[in-house]
């Protein structure tokens, strides 16, 4: 299964785009779909619209949407506003890929800077964007699109963490967090998908600290809602929490016992000193 990324143009692609996006989100209300004339013109000024096509049947199987945008008087920037792979294309690296090939546009058009949102708990998405591409955050929303909002995000409020990529920063390019002396901010009982959380640490003070999130949480939800929910608040506190008091997401950790096949996932936090800052790119 080879696929190739190619910038997405066209009035026809961007009508590709809508079909892929409904097919991956399962939105049948159209007022949830990306509008396919809006891409187009942010493609045609300073968007980045990215599409993966298998090889062989030239089919689209993922794509990527970001426009250009400004935050206040931060600088101009690349909003990634969605990226989606079809099922049984995924963890095949295309996500990455493309958004390897956005940094290369936004590098181009002289940006520093890409942000976009995803939710704490979807564990492949922390992973690529925390892990993977090196992108970090210091911002929390919670239900940002109310609780209605496509089968992926059916029920449980729709909360993001904002990733910042300064697509310049030595981060990206530095070895994974050091977590020698880190600090579990949770203590869980249990395994799998009956592991809770049975006490959150709200004063720790340490330079690293380990946020521990779920390993899959769409199978958690399918199998116990409501434990779905405890973990969608807990995990919300803390990064609250820990953001107000000056930490930011760093690196993503996820574990997978080979033994057993269990998945541990947690977020490496750091206190956001001057020189964190400049060596993740904030400030030069
Ligand atoms: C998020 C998404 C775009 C990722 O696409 P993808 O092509 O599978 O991503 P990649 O293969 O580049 O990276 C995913 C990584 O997560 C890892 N992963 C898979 N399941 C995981 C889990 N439960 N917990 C942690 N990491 C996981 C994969 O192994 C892979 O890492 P690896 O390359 O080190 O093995 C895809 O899952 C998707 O379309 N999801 C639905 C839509 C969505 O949520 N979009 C993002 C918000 S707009």
């Amino acid at each position: 299964m080879s696929y190739v990324i190619r910038d997405l143009s066209t009035y026809a692609d961007m009508l590709a785009v809508h079909e892929l996006q409904r097919n991956i989100w399962g939105q049948n209300d159209p007022m949830f779909a990306l509008y396919p004339p809006l891409m187009n013109t942010a493609a045609k000024n300073g968007g980045v619209v990215l599409g993966a096509f298998d090889k062989r049947s030239d089919q689209l199987v993922g794509f990527l949407f970001s426009f250009l945008g400004r935050e206040g008087k931060g600088p101009f920037k690349l909003c990634s506003q969605i990226v989606g792979v079809l099922p049984k294309w995924r963890g095949k690296g295309i996500a990455e890929a493309l958004k390897r090939v956005q940094r290369e546009e936004a590098i181009i058009q002289e940006l520093p800077l890409i942000t976009w949102t995803f939710d704490p708990l979807e564990g492949p998405n922390a992973h690529l964007n925390i892990h993977k591409l090196r992108a970090v955050s210091r911002t929390y929303w919670c239900n940002v699109y109310g609780s209605n909002f496509g089968k992926l995000n059916a029920g449980l409020p729709t909360d993001r963490l904002v990733a910042e990529w300064w697509i310049n920063g030595k981060h990206l390019f530095s070895a994974a967090a050091n977590i020698d002396n880190a600090a579990p901010i949770f203590e869980t009982t249990g395994k799998s998908n009956q592991k809770r959380i049975v006490k959150i640490h709200v004063e720790l003070t340490v330079d690293t600290l380990l946020l521990e999130g779920v390993a899959d949480i769409q199978a958690l939800k399918a199998a116990d809602p409501s434990l779905a929910m405890d973990w969608r608040l807990k995990v919300r506190l803390a990064f609250e929490t820990y953001f107000n008091s000056g930490y930011v997401a760093v690196d993503f950790i996820s574990r997978v016992d080979p033994e057993s096949g269990v998945r541990t996932n947690r977020y490496v936090l750091r206190k956001l000193t001057p020189v964190l800052a400049r060596q993740i790119g904030m400030i030069s």
